[in-house]
């Protein structure tokens, strides 16, 4: 205590230490000439006390100070003082300040040489001055720490190690959730956020806290009770005392600066780990398919512009079905193969086509439901995916039926059969092989033909370069660029960011590429914030889609890096979809990609990357033409590979803020599925991981796939999610009892078995407004009434719900 304190140093007849704070009813501190300060330490070190010894620069407070005293006086004298606005405890005497205390030379003098009566003023803030919340304004959390110990609410802006953002936003978190008032319209001002409405009624039980980003999947902070977590959180937050009293050391020095390099690289760890459960890629499994294939059944439509169609119509039909083959040319209308199908004089079970168009697949797809609406269709490309090293697509264009196909299985999950690639170069038994396994593909439906073996698509998580789990404290990304960087879609939502990095990567020239160039909203500006940091850029307007026009910008600006995330939506179902709209699609992204590929291949490039989406690797309902467009990006990126050419294509999950994903009915509806919005900073920071590992197709996604297997449980999951939602969907599907034992079809048609015909349909009109309002995101069905006739983009969304359709 400061009492025992002062009794040593008055029977020491005081000298040259002094106390220089009370910083608390038994914390105290003493400076002085160091072997003087070494004694007090050692003789309370042997009565038992704990003892610090803290590193200052001067012996600030004690009699070694007063040397400085005349000429600080000087200095002390010529400052102009003002008397404080707000009210202030003074630490000299730990009582509110007296009028014209700070505005004296004498004060400022005195706090130089006489002791931080640190105790005394909190005590006064605290007590009779009533304030309940202590906000520290300082570079480190020192007081904090020590007003926390007096057992107050401290929080404080600034942490060592930390970057300020993050700190002072954690500090207005804090104090806001300990009641403080906080104006935070300033804080979101040009963010576009908005308020949202919660709702005012009892919570019903639903979740509305945010989820918990803190510990990424596969964390190990979830000991029995939670020690090993409380442990690191202090090391995180740099509280050296509190950690010394966990440890049970005293006076470490070690800690100061051991605490700071353990906070960083913990920090480290945890991106790591959020990156790597951020991080997908498609792998190749042997096949589960039915062990003894029976006869084929059915009635086939074999679909074909491929010479090798009539060999497979002829080995279907020795399978046991029976078969009506009809050619398709990439030309032909929906009315002409409609007429087609109908002119076989029957209506088929199951359709297989053979064409490496996805205009024609689309054609065929909307014939079959004008005049076989019951046919399931499957569509086999050749040598359109890459199952493993060493087996590369020589035909990535086909790759866009994968897209158009995963899409259509999501939009009307009954008419779906499957996708089947075939290999470049077909054995005599392809067509006995096929049929084999049309006849039994399990619950297989994106699969791949080769010699070797039948292999089915799972998407899995990219566990990092070595092939293990990225660990805490590996290295920050290490991607260095230097040239002209060609970007398309240069001054769209994402081209800004990827500007940016470009140039932190150390590119000197950007050349921002989109159809509207320097007239585009946000490109002048964009332009000042690069040149800003030194960059040189250029706003082209060119529409990378015509091939002469791009041909001549990269002979005017020959690029050493090419990112193409040009790209543009047009949403809408399958069965609406015109030839028009699915071409414009492919062209800005599909096309400029293979244009710009073939129009670099002779150049020397230190990166190619595209920007693809998982709408191409998943499929999404609503956007066919748009996963077409993309699955071509991901084959090309493989194509390109086998060439060695460099390539990267990064198939993103939406992004936050401006952007194709902005849309907020989409993000409503993702966030119920479990699928969050990834930062630009956190993508960027991806992306130049992806390029260190030297990636070819990664899948970038943050999602949450138990809530994922459980929002959609009513749905037919195809086999491509199955490893990442198995086994939540199984514990989804077991909480809910034996009578939920099968998801998807049929519930309906149970519920409604018995029911008189006007009872049946107000519940199905109630069963209709329950999908509605779990689409929109509203949280009853009542919520929804009368949203039907408005539902605008949103009726797509409704479109993936096939499998609720067809019920
Ligand atoms: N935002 C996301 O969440 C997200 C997620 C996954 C993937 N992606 C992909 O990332 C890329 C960028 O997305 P974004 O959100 O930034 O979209 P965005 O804001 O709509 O930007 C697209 C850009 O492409 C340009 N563009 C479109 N067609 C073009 C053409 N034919 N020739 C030249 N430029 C053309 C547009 O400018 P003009 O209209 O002036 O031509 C615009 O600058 C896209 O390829 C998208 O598929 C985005």
């Amino acid at each position: 205590s400061q009492e025992e304190v002062a009794r040593l140093l008055d029977g020491d007849g005081g000298g040259d230490v002094a106390i220089a704070a009370v910083n608390g009813p038994r914390s105290v501190v003493v400076s002085g000439a160091e072997s003087a300060v070494e004694a007090v330490r050692a003789t309370f070190h042997d009565r038992g006390s704990r003892t610090k010894r803290l590193r200052v620069s001067h012996a600030f407070h004690s009699p070694l100070m007063e040397p400085m005293l005349a000429e600080y006086t000087t200095v002390a004298a010529g400052v102009t003082y003002r008397t404080p606005t707000v009210t202030a405890v003074s630490t000299l005497t730990g009582e509110v300040l007296g009028n014209g205390d700070w505005t004296t030379p004498t004060y400022w003098i005195e706090q130089v040489r006489r002791p931080v009566r640190f105790h005394d003023a909190l005590t006064t803030v605290t007590g009779p001055q009533g304030a309940v919340r202590l906000l520290e304004i300082g570079p480190d959390p020192v007081l904090t720490a020590l007003a926390r110990e007096a057992g107050h609410a401290a929080v404080a802006t600034l942490r060592g190690g930390q970057p300020e953002p993050q700190a002072v936003l954690t500090a207005v978190a804090d104090l806001y959730v300990r009641g403080a008032d906080v104006r935070w319209a300033p804080l979101f001002e040009g963010t576009g956020a908005r308020r949202v409405d919660l709702p005012t009624y009892a919570f019903c039980r639903e979740r509305y806290w945010l989820p918990d980003h803190a510990v990424a999947e596969g964390g190990t902070e979830t000991g029995p009770d939670g020690v090993e977590a409380r442990f690191w959180d202090l090391v995180e937050r740099g509280e050296v005392d509190a950690l010394a009293e966990r440890l049970g050391v005293s006076g470490d020095e070690a800690l100061d600066t051991l605490v700071p390099a353990l906070s960083a690289w913990r920090r480290q760890g945890r991106r790591e780990l959020e990156q790597a459960a951020r991080r997908y890629r498609v792998r190749w499994r042997p096949a589960r398919l039915d062990a003894d294939p029976a006869a084929l059944p059915g009635r086939w439509l074999v679909a074909t512009a491929d010479p090798a169609g009539e060999d497979i119509a002829a080995a279907l039909h020795q399978a046991g079905a029976e078969v009506d083959l009809i050619p398709v040319a990439a030309t032909d209308t929906r009315a002409d193969l409609a007429d087609r199908i109908r002119a076989t004089g029957h209506e088929p079970t199951h359709a297989l086509v053979l064409v490496p168009s996805p205009g024609a697949v689309l054609a065929l797809w909307q014939a079959l439901s004008d005049s076989a609406p019951a046919a399931r269709l499957w569509c086999a490309t050749r040598s359109a995916q890459s199952v493993g090293a060493g087996d590369t697509p020589a035909r990535p264009d086909e790759a866009a039926v994968w897209g158009l196909g995963r899409t259509l299985a999501l939009e009307q999950p009954d008419r779906w059969g499957g996708l089947l690639d075939l290999s470049a170069h077909p054995h005599a038994d392809e067509p006995q092989r096929l049929a084999r396994l049309l006849a039994a593909p399990g619950d297989e439906d994106q699969l791949a033909l080769r010699p070797t073996g039948v292999l089915a698509a799972r998407l899995v998580r990219d566990t990092g370069a070595s092939g293990q789990p990225a660990a805490p404290g590996g290295q920050p990304h290490s991607t260095r660029f230097h040239g002209t960087a060609l970007v398309t879609g240069g001054t769209g939502a994402l081209g800004r960011h990827i500007a940016h990095w470009l140039v932190d990567q150390g590119i000197e020239h950007v050349v921002l590429v989109s159809r509207r160039g320097a007239d585009a909203p946000g490109a002048q500006e964009l332009r000042d914030e690069l040149s800003a940091r030194d960059a040189d850029v250029t706003l082209a307007a060119c529409d990378v889609a015509d091939r002469t026009a791009l041909a001549g910008l990269l002979d005017t600006h020959p690029p050493t890096v090419v990112v193409h995330a040009a790209g543009i939506l047009d949403d809408g179902l399958a069965a609406d979809l015109t030839p028009e709209r699915l071409a414009r699609v492919l062209a800005a992204k599909a096309g400029a990609a293979r244009h710009l590929h073939e129009l670099t291949a002779d150049r020397d490039l230190d990166a190619f990357v595209l920007f693809s989406s998982t709408a191409g690797v998943t499929g999404n309902a609503g956007q066919a033409a748009y996963s077409a467009a993309n699955a071509h990006l991901d084959a090309l990126a493989q194509h390109r590979r086998a060439l060695g050419l460099p390539a990267t294509s990064v198939a993103w999950g939406p992004w936050a803020g401006d952007g194709m994903a902005a849309d907020p009915v989409v993000t409503t509806h993702l966030a119920r599925l479990g699928i969050r919005p990834l930062t630009p900073d956190t993508a960027l920071d991806a992306l130049g991981r992806i390029l260190d590992d030297d990636r070819t197709c990664a899948t970038v996604l943050d999602a949450d796939w138990a809530r994922f297997a459980e929002t959609t449980a009513y749905a037919r999951h195809g086999s491509l999610l199955r490893e990442l939602t198995a086994p939540a969907q199984q514990n989804a599907r077991a909480a809910q009892g034996p009578e939920h034992a099968t998801a998807g079809g049929g519930e309906l048609a149970t519920a409604l078995h018995g029911r008189a015909p006007a009872e049946r349909e107000r519940f199905v009109l109630a069963h209709v407004r329950a999908t509605v309002a779990e689409v929109l995101g509203h949280s009853s069905a009542a919520a929804c009434r009368g949203v039907l006739g408005a539902l605008g983009g949103a009726g797509v969304l409704l479109g993936g719900r096939g499998e609720f359709a067809q019920e």
